[in-house]
């Protein structure tokens, strides 16, 4: 038996609707709690299958962790374990940012490699160099990445690439390491900044947070502070998405409007009414069909891969023809092959996506890939004619706090399904 979704067409989402804490991080928080010995707090947490598989990654190298509603207590001892290897491990991506704070605080870490969702090649070499460069060696033996040193210095690094994970592993390695570190072509995402803030809190001597270039001092020892998550922008944007492809008047609180400039000016483009309030969130209302316009996913603060998928889904329904180029995650695009069951005219040409519109998508069963495919199939099955049945939706309660509440809380009408599916998905 298994879950999913009956996602009834034709719904106009309208009303208000709360965004808590990120799923990206949170979860980086959770494993900064690892560099300081004592009880660290972490509030506006989203209630969301990943909270509690970090926290059993966190209990598998000796922390206590206690979650009580959005409040979770993480309770790190004098003496850490340095092997993460938990099957909860393989469960989130996330897992592997315990990796900097075991290296900075033990001096070596046996971390298994991560799991997470199947979007494209996931390496870990830029994570891997730049430990490398803070005095460590690290190589993967035995399905995990083992790093060793005698003791970390800071160092130059510069990454190929912004990446989110090896900013954050290396950041959280280099804020124990003796010196000063420079990591250049740094990640500028919101949730890093986030990261540096608890960190700063903690201790640490960082600049350059939301820049491409952060300066690290190394200091002797950090201490465990309180601190309250940013809210989520992707879950933020999905409602912001929603509004707009099923011609409805949405208010999104919780979420730094700022954070969705880019996302919230292509709404615009599309034909959407919004106003931002500052720090606060934002209302998008839509007025007749969307206009199809282009989408380019980048890192921040470009266009995320993570709303690709509902670029796709609104472009499906939107008046002309869109172009979506995809420059992260080469998969991502698998998403689109679930669109067409569902009567999406959409081709793809390497990593680009031409989205001709349609008035009316039609119900099928789709699987979701990832959360956020499987959100934008649900996002997509509002805009069906017929009973859309989302499955394999565990993707989606990985991100979604209380997405099908929210949902029919906005008009739309979504139920929750145990039974046995009726089609294999083909490999
Ligand atoms: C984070 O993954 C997010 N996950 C992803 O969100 C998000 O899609 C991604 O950043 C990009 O924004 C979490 O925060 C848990 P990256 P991360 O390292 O850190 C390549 C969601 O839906 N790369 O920035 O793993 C990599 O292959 C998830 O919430 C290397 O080549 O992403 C990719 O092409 C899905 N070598 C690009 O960089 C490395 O060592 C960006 O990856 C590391 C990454």
């Amino acid at each position: 038996m298994s879950e999913h979704f009956d996602v009834y067409g034709g719904a106009r989402l309208v009303g208000e609707v709360e965004v808590v804490g990120a799923k990206n991080s949170v979860l980086k928080l959770m494993a900064a709690a690892l560099l300081a010995e004592g009880t660290t707090t972490i509030s506006n947490c989203p209630q969301i299958l990943d909270v509690p598989l970090m926290a059993d990654v966190l209990r598998s190298v000796g922390c206590e962790v206690e979650m009580n509603g959005d409040v979770t207590r993480i309770t790190t001892p004098a003496e850490l374990s340095h092997r993460a290897d938990s099957p909860a491990m393989g469960k989130l991506r996330a897992s592997v940012c315990v990796l900097g704070p075991l290296v900075g605080r033990l001096k070596r870490a046996v971390v298994a490699l991560p799991g997470g969702d199947a979007i494209g090649s996931r390496p870990l070499d830029m994570h891997q160099n730049g430990l490398r460069k803070l005095g460590a060696t690290s190589a993967i033996e035995h399905g995990c990445v083992v790093a060793e040193a005698d003791g970390l210095h800071g160092a130059q690094i510069w990454l190929d690439f912004p990446s989110v994970g090896a900013t954050e592993n290396i950041l959280m390695a280099a804020v124990l390491a003796e010196g000063t570190t420079v990591i250049d072509n740094a990640a500028r995402e919101p949730e890093i900044i986030d990261l540096c803030t608890m960190l700063t809190e903690m201790g640490a001597r960082i600049e350059g947070a939301g820049t491409s270039t952060l300066t690290v001092e190394g200091v002797d020892s950090l201490h465990p502070t309180e601190h309250r998550v940013i809210g989520d922008r992707i879950v933020g944007a999905t409602w912001a998405f929603a509004a707009s492809m099923t011609q409805g008047d949405v208010t999104v609180t919780g979420v730094d409007p700022h954070h969705l400039d880019l996302v919230l000016d292509k709404l615009r483009l599309a034909g959407a009414d919004v106003t931002a309030y500052d720090g606060k969130g934002f209302r998008v209302v839509q007025d007749g069909r969307p206009k199809a316009v282009d989408f380019v996913t980048l890192p921040y603060p470009g266009f995320a891969t993570d709303l690709q998928p509902f670029a796709v889904a609104l472009s499906a329904v939107s008046d002309g023809t869109s172009m979506i180029t995809e420059n992260v995650y080469e998969a991502r695009f698998r998403f689109i092959e679930e669109m067409v069951r569902l009567g999406a005219d959409a081709r793809t040409d390497g990593h680009h996506a031409v989205v001709r519109g349609v008035e009316r998508l039609s119900s099928a069963p789709v699987w979701a890939s990832d959360i956020r495919a499987g959100a934008g199939l649900v996002l997509a099955g509002l805009c069906a004619e017929g009973v859309t049945e989302v499955w394999d939706v565990f993707h989606i309660d990985r991100g979604y706090p209380a997405f099908v509440e929210n949902l029919n809380r906005l008009g739309a009408r979504v139920e929750r399904v145990t039974a046995e599916p009726d089609r294999v998905v083909a490999e």
